[in-house]
């Protein structure tokens, strides 16, 4: 059975800093929230040192992570005012959308984002974003806006460009004036690509990523929606021999949270060659679509 891996799978460069970040930190370090959707990293990350808390009402002194995906202004405001020393990790490029949020609010505009509400960096974005600003899953939300002069729109940076577009074409029949920035993450637009594209060259697909990973969901349900039987695995002891009975090529891609040794490891267990992964220390991204043959290493990865 040949196995290909995916261009791109594996960490981007907003997580790969963050946990590079939190490696750095002087330890102890309270991180605020998972500092990434992958369970096996975060309890790494715990036996080193960064425990993870559910608000900041837990910590009262030494140092606060900031995760990739961001948080609101008030949250930072209240760290500082407890003497926290904040190590923020935000991946900038959801600072940049942060930025843009509150530049639109300033000037006047209801900023519209499109994503999920209760994903943390939405939380995070909304709280720069302004009181009149509102979250929208899709253009049907979108359409059922009342009326307003100015809007402007951005997206959470995982979304499909595909839904920005449905929605800012959704906001010009209710809006006079709407201004549009895309804040999609190329990252994960390259990712969803090459793993599309990957999954309609072979017989299976295999999906590895955290099962709170939203994004290593959606890279899962848009493999399936090419027709290829695609699985969501966290770990490579959840794969099934009966999944690959008559398979000649298997694709596997991760997510964005997902580290390069557990991509490995279900590699291994795909070409026969089982390997016990140590996640001591993170490697590089596995980006490529060659081939790996039974018995071969992953190759390496170029760098982000
Ligand atoms: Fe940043 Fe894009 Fe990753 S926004 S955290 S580089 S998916």
């Amino acid at each position: 059975m040949e196995v290909i891996v995916a261009d791109y799978a594996g960490f981007c460069f907003g997580v790969k800093r963050a946990v590079e970040k939190a490696r750095e930190a002087p330890k102890p370090v309270a991180s605020l929230g998972m500092l990434i959707h992958n369970r096996q990293v975060v309890d790494q990350l715990a036996r080193e040192g960064v425990r993870p808390v559910a608000s900041l009402d837990e910590v009262n002194c030494g140092r606060i992570l900031i995760r990739s995906h961001g948080t609101t202004p008030e949250t930072l405001v209240r760290a500082r005012d407890k003497g926290l020393d904040i190590i923020d990790a935000t991946c900038p490029y959801v600072k940049r959308a942060q930025h843009l949020a509150q530049k639109m609010a300033a000037e006047g505009y209801q900023v519209i984002i499109v994503g999920d509400a209760a994903h943390p960096e939405v939380q995070g974005m909304l709280g720069w974003a302004g009181p009149g600003a509102v979250v929208v899953p899709d253009k049907k939300a979108a359409a059922a806006l009342p009326f307003h002069p100015r809007r402007a729109v951005l997206a959470q940076t995982t979304q499909p460009e595909s839904r920005l577009e449905e929605v800012a074409a959704a906001l010009r029949s209710n809006t006079d004036t709407l201004v549009v920035h895309n804040t999609v993450c190329q990252a994960t637009h390259q990712r969803q690509e090459a793993a599309v594209r990957l999954a309609r060259q072979v017989d299976v697909m295999v999906v590895v990523g955290g099962k709170e990973s939203a994004n290593t969901r959606h890279l899962a349900e848009l493999c399936r929606a090419t027709g290829t039987p695609t699985y969501h695995v966290e770990r490579a002891g959840e794969l099934c021999r009966q999944w690959f009975i008559n398979t000649r090529r298997v694709g596997v891609t991760g997510g964005a949270s997902t580290p390069a040794w557990i991509i490995e490891e279900v590699v291994g267990m795909l070409t026969g060659e089982e390997k016990i992964m140590v996640p001591e220390e993170e490697k590089e991204p596995v980006t490529t679509q060659e081939p790996v043959a039974s018995g071969q290493p992953v190759a390496p990865a170029e760098p982000e």
